[in-house]
């Protein structure tokens, strides 16, 4: 059973990354899953290609020193020319309606608009790439959060059309949407989530923050005026936020955590110790394997090759069946 994920190295990881999909994927994780840096889906904006480069680096170095095996990750960039022949592929396959229904989409290009930034294609043909991504690997399951749901069920719709058009050629995998770990969200605007490509960063916890900058942060964090140490996500939704956080971070239920504590001040502190606590072997690791270069380098070429080998045969198929091989 192949269980397949990917995050995009739009920003640095942040806690709400760890605690969502990488720890999580380390964790529970099978020996046949497959974990991808998603370098290719952050070019759909404006981005600095030496950043994109160093960050998408560091988040393999971060999947790696969060637990997951070694070969079971890859750089999707990687896999460029037998991405770029599938996507092509499936393009081909895809109508301009599907791709247009993305909600996604519908709300990213009418951001974009409303600032005057050019709406790229490659924006539109994300979904068909991400189908790529999945199909090529032979997924049988694709873990993501409800946002990219939408995109698995595209994935799902175009393998079957392709294997019912010229032929078997694709898993069709199934989406699954684990129930949230811990929503988090941004410390200073808990009506956000924590979002590694928000422009202000004072209310993101990074997996690669030093502890003092943790603590600052969480001092920091937005509550309420209210005093009352309860778990009510509607009410004090700033406190909840604390409280799934360090209930993530410890294991325990949300709502068991405020019997513990007699103020905001002692809760922070509190929260500051688990986050910090939980992040520091994983920023230590990551930072050990971003300096000793060979490793990670050796890591990154051995993910390529296993990734590359994986999908041969499945290109190939699917090349041929589509007159193009
Ligand atoms: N689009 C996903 C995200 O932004 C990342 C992603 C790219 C992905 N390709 C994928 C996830 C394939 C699962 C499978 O979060």
């Amino acid at each position: 059973m192949i269980r397949f994920s990917g995050i995009t190295p739009s920003g640095h990881a942040t806690l709400g990354n760890h605690l969502g999909a990488i720890r999580r994927w380390a964790r529970e994780g099978g020996p046949g899953d497959l974990y991808f840096v998603s370098d290719l889906h952050g070019m759909t904006s404006a981005y600095h290609p030496q950043r994109l480069r160093v960050r998408a680096r560091e988040l393999l170095a971060t999947l790696v020193a969060a637990g997951i095996e070694a070969d079971q990750v890859f750089v999707q960039s990687d896999l460029l020319p037998q991405l770029g022949t599938l996507t092509w592929i499936l393009e081909c396959t895809c109508s301009f309606g599907e791709a247009a229904r993305m909600t996604q989409f519908k709300e990213k290009s009418a951001r974009r608009e409303l600032e005057a930034t050019p709406v790229r294609v490659g924006l539109f043909t994300y979904p068909v790439l991400m189908a790529a991504d999945i199909l090529l690997q032979g997924a049988d399951e694709v873990p993501v959060g409800d946002d990219q749901a939408q995109h698995v069920e595209l994935a799902r719709t175009l393998a079957r059309r392709f294997n019912g058009t010229f032929g078997e050629a694709f898993v069709v995998p199934a989406a699954v949407t684990p129930p949230a770990a811990a929503r988090v969200r941004d410390l200073a605007n808990p009506a956000r989530k924590m979002d590694k490509s928000a422009r202000d960063a004072v209310g993101v916890l990074y997996v690669m923050d030093e502890p003092d900058l943790l603590r600052r942060k969480i001092k920091r964090a937005v509550t309420d005026g209210l005093g009352r140490l309860e778990f009510r996500p509607d009410e004090q939704p700033g406190l909840a936020n604390l409280l799934e956080i360090l209930a993530a971070c410890t294991g325990k239920p949300a709502r068991d955590v405020p019997a513990e504590y007699s103020s905001y001040a002692e809760l922070k502190e509190a929260v500051a110790e688990a986050v910090i606590e939980e992040l520091r072997p994983v920023r230590e690791r990551t930072k050990e394997l971003l300096d000793d270069g060979v490793e990670l380098d050796r890591i990154r070429a051995r993910g390529a090759e296993l990734a590359a080998e994986r999908s041969a045969h499945r290109l190939a198929t699917a090349r041929r069946l589509a007159g193009v091989g």
